[in-house]
């Protein structure tokens, strides 16, 4: 009897096969009810019993070996043919649907911005993200030792304090002055770097808006006006504005802009502290030597500017808590705003 055992382990060690049905048959041949495993057991009642222990363990290894041998063969055999399926493609299968992608919410809410002011006559002007001392600071009016300029701020491109990416898009406001004579009305949306340690609030790339308008004799009350019909397009008509003094080395006077709290409509709650405001923008009148700095009059013009964060605004409109969300591009984060247009 042992050397049936013998000769079945040696058989199922042999045993190769790369298709199912021919591995099912070797199976039900071997552990199947009448199989061979089955007879030897049979056989193995009438053994004397000084022989069955080791007959025992024999075919206990024996069971053991085919058991596992089998369902090697039958795992490997049916992802073989997972892979051939892909590869050649079933064509008969059902197609799987397409998963749309959806648009980022800082565009969606760039394109609403500029086009409020597309539709009060502005145009939309670029500038480059690495940028030079001038456009980023001096041009617009920054003493030489603003902390802005600093390291901690500022990144700085190989060392060179002339190389520098830009920390606001109010450097735009300059390359436009320079390019172009008033009269200017223009929009610039871009990517904006600063050295700030990452959490909800802040975020070293964010993304800004930044207006000018330069003409003969534009005053603060066209500034105001502007920026009341601009919160009322984005925030609703009901939306009102209030303007605190503030200080910007290229706007005099400069102010900050709040928008009454769309969420509580300006009772108060935890969005806006209580206060029923959201602040949304710096603006101001800008400053002559800005102005002079670019080559125009200022004894015959005059203009305003105001500059925004498009997640800021973002986060007050749809009520975003955490800014890394915008950077983080989970679908599940970008698919609530499938509906926004
Ligand atoms: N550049 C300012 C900033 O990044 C924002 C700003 C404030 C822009 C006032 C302006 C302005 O044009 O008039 O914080």
């Amino acid at each position: 009897m042992i050397d049936k055992i013998n000769d079945l382990i040696q058989k199922v060690e042999a045993f190769k096969s790369q298709a199912v049905p021919e591995i099912e048959e070797f199976r039900i041949r071997i552990l199947g009810k009448k199989g061979e495993l089955n007879a030897l057991l049979e056989e193995f009642k009438t053994v004397a019993p000084e022989a069955k222990r080791e007959l025992g363990q024999k075919i206990n290894q024996l069971k053991t070996l085919a058991t596992e041998k089998i369902a090697t063969l039958k795992k490997m055999a049916e992802e073989q043919s997972e892979t051939a399926a892909q590869t050649i493609g079933d064509m008969t299968r059902p197609g799987s649907a397409e998963t749309a992608g959806s648009r980022h919410p800082i565009s969606l809410v760039r394109k609403q911005i500029l086009s409020i002011f597309e539709r009060m006559g502005y145009t939309v002007a670029d500038g480059p993200e690495v940028e030079d001392d001038w456009h980023v600071f001096s041009a617009l009016n920054f003493p030489p030792e603003h902390p802005a300029r600093d390291m901690q701020d500022t990144f700085f491109i190989e060392k060179n304090p002339d190389v520098l990416l830009r920390t606001h898009t109010s450097s735009i406001q300059i390359r436009t002055m320079e390019r172009q004579k008033p009269p200017i009305r223009v929009v610039c949306p871009g990517r904006v770097f600063r050295n700030e340690a990452i959490s909800y609030r802040a975020h070293c790339i964010f993304h800004q808006v930044e207006g000018l308008y330069v003409d003969e004799n534009v005053s603060f009350a066209d500034l105001k006006q502007s920026i009341l019909y601009f919160a009322k397009e984005m925030f609703g008509e009901q939306s009102k504005i209030r303007l605190r003094p503030s200080y910007f080395p290229f706007t005099e006077p400069s102010g900050e802009v709040d928008v009454s709290c769309n969420l509580c409509g300006g009772k108060g709650c935890n969005v806006c502290k209580g206060t029923g405001w959201l602040e949304i923008m710096g603006c101001g009148m800008v400053d002559p030597n800005v102005l002079e700095a670019c080559g125009i009059d200022s004894k015959k013009y005059s203009g305003f500017a105001f500059g925004m964060g498009i997640e800021r605004v973002a986060m007050l409109k749809y009520g975003v808590k955490d800014l890394r969300l915008y950077f983080e591009n989970d679908v599940r984060f970008l698919h609530q705003f499938d509906a926004v247009l």
